[in-house]
């Protein structure tokens, strides 16, 4: 079994701020995307990657392939979850409904080999798919809309979600539809399948995968690509 990687990158970098999306600015001398690509398409078992670009995107390289394998892209939509089923629909139609599909933000560009690894290991053996995550390991506080204090949140069983996240196409591709369907904004593709009943397992990934979200987050990015 083939297993493709699906890459959401029609954001736009709100938080982020200036210009350039996020996806588009260098570290190391190559954008984050092509880092999050190279990662994913490095892994011997990952046979190809669909792209999800914004409709208004002029920045995107025109990649076709990519360390020797195909680079297929699509138009994303309003939201990330429009985005990876955007991408889904336009794997190729040999990828078969119960071939792992890896889904990855373009903004984590410190992706390592032995977290794919793992991840597909456990996605494999696990009928309902398996993410990476990192346990929550600061205190958690809920608050009111002055940020005064109510409660503090006990953190034991509390995760992070972080991608690449793996499930089987079809039932990633039906969970996403349905999520839509009910007017649901899913943030992460685990959050959808969990909506159809699905107990998809954590595998703990590098607390070093982080996602691109502030200028701050880019220096540490760049540094920790440098280790
Ligand atoms: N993404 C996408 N389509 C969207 C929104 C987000 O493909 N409609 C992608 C982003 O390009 C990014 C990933 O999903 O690779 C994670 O999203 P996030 O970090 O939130 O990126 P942005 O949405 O671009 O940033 P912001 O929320 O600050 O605007
Ligand atoms: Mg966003």
């Amino acid at each position: 079994h083939g297993i493709w990687a699906v890459i959401p990158a029609a954001g736009s970098g709100k938080r982020f701020g200036g210009e350039v999306p996020k996806q588009y600015l260098e570290i190391a001398g190559r954008p984050l995307i092509a880092h999050a690509l190279d990662a994913l398409l490095a892994h011997p078992a990952v046979e190809g990657a669909v792209v999800a670009i914004a409709a208004n995107d002029e920045r995107w390289p025109g990649w076709t392939s990519r360390c020797g394998k195909l680079l297929l892209r699509c138009t994303g939509g309003a939201e990330r979850a429009d985005s990876v089923l955007a991408a889904l629909r336009a794997l190729p139609a040999a990828v078969a409904g119960d071939d792992l599909v890896l889904v990855h933000d373009a903004a984590r560009p410190n992706l390592r080999q032995d977290d794919i690894a793992r991840l597909i290991a456990a996605a494999s053996q696990h009928p309902d798919g398996a993410l990476l995550a990192a346990p929550v390991r600061d205190t958690l506080k809920r608050a009111d809309a002055h940020a005064c204090v109510l409660a503090t949140a006990p953190r034991d069983g509390l995760w992070r979600a972080l991608t690449p996240q793996a499930f089987r196409r079809a039932a990633l591709t039906s969970a996403l539809e349905r999520a839509r369907v009910d007017g649901v904004v899913v943030t992460d593709e685990a959050m959808a399948m969990e909506r159809m009943g699905a107990k998809p397992m954590l595998v703990e990934g590098r607390e070093d995968n982080l996602k691109v979200t502030t200028p701050a987050d880019l220096a540490l990015a760049t540094y920790l690509l440098s280790l």
